[in-house]
C-alpha cells in the first residue's frame, strides 16, 4: 500500500473532492482524519474508512490546532496535511459580491492555510522526518474565468504561498505543492455556475476541457496521492493541474 502508516489531515474531508480524497488515503493504509465544519459528515466518513473525525472551521485558528491536535492523540504524529476546504461566492458580477462574502471566502481558502501552517509546521520539525502539504487550489488560479473574481484570487494567493512556503521549508524536508482541479460535479458547482445545474450548464463548462468531461473527486485524489508517498519525495512548489488539458 503507498501510504501504509502514515498520518494524514485531510479538511472538508466529508464530501466532495475531500471525501474521495480521505477514502484512496485510507484504502492506501493512511491512518486518516477527517476534519469538517460538518458535524455529520465528518463522522459519516471517518466511521466508512476507519478514521477519525473532527469537527471545526478552518478559518479558525483554535479549529484548525484541534484538527492538528487529533492526529497526534489519535495516531501520535503527522505526515501529510490536504488543506482542500474551500468555498465561493456566486458566479456574477465583480460588484454584487458583498463585503461579508468576500472576507468569508478568503478566511475559508486563504487565512485556512495560514492556520495550518501555524499548527503542523512546528510538529513536522519537531518529528523531524519532513511533511508533506497538499493545498488544493484550482484553474481559476492559473486561467481565470469571469464571474469568480475574487474567489479566483484567492486560489491565486494560494498557488503563490504553494510556492513560497515550498521554497522556506525545502530544508525541513517539508513539501508543499498544489493540485488545481478544473470544475467538477461537486457541492459548489451550481455556485461554480452561477445558475441551476443542467445538461446544457454542464455542456457548456465542459466545451472547454479538452478530454471532455468534468473532474472527478477520483481523478483529484490520484493526484493527492501522488503528491503525498514517497515516490514525489523530489516535488515541492508545483502547481498542479488536473484539468483534463483546459489549462494547456
Ligand atoms: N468543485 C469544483 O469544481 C472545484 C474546482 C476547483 C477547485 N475546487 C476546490 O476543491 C476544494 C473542495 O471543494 P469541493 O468542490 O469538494 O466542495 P464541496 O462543497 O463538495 O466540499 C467541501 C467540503 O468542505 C467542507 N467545508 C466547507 N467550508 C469549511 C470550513 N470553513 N471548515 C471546514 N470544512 C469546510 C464542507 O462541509 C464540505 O464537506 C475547495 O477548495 C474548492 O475551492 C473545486
Amino acid at each position: 500500500m503507498r501510504l501504509e502508516g502514515k498520518i494524514a489531515i485531510v479538511t472538508g474531508g466529508g464530501g466532495g473532492f475531500g471525501e474521495g480524497i480521505a477514502r484512496l488515503y485510507a484504502a492506501e493504509g493512511a491512518h486518516v482524519v477527517v476534519a469538517d465544519m460538518v458535524a455529520a459528515q465528518a463522522e459519516r466518513v471517518a466511521r466508512e474508512i476507519g478514521g477519525v473525525a473532527v469537527t471545526g472551521d478552518v478559518s479558525l485558528g483554535a479549529d484548525v490546532q484541534a484538527m492538528v491536535d487529533c492526529a497526534i492523540d489519535n495516531y501520535e504524529g503527522l505526515d501529510i496535511v490536504v488543506n482542500n476546504a474551500g468555498t465561493t461566492h456566486r458566479n456574477g458580477p465583480i460588484l454584487d459580491v458583498d463585503e461579508a462574502t468576500f472576507d468569508r471566502v478568503y478566511a475559508v481558502n486563504v487565512k485556512s492555510v495560514y492556520w495550518m501552517t501555524h499548527a503542523a509546521v512546528p510538529v513536522f520539525r519537531k518529528q523531524g522526518r519532513g511533511g508533506s502539504i497538499i493545498n488544493i487550489s484550482s484553474t481559476a488560479g492559473i486561467r481565470p474565468r469571469p464571474g469568480l473574481v475574487w474567489y479566483n484570487g484567492t486560489k491565486g494567493a494560494v498557488n503563490t504561498i504553494t510556492q513560497c512556503m515550498a521554497i522556506e521549508l525545502a530544508p525541513d524536508n517539508i513539501r508543499v505543492n498544489a493540485v488545481c482541479p478544473v470544475i467538477g460535479a461537486t457541492g459548489l458547482l451550481e455556485q461554480f455556475m452561477g445558475q441551476a445545474d443542467s445538461p446544457e450548464m454542464r455542456a457548456k463548462f465542459v466545451a472547454s476541457v479538452p478530454i471532455g468531461r468534468m473532474s472527478t473527486p477520483e481523478d483529484i485524489a490520484n493526484a493527492c496521492l501522488w503528491l503525498a508517498e514517497d515516490s514525489s519525495s523530489f516535488i515541492t512548489g508545483i502547481l498542479l493541474p488536473v484539468d483534463g488539458g483546459r489549462t494547456a
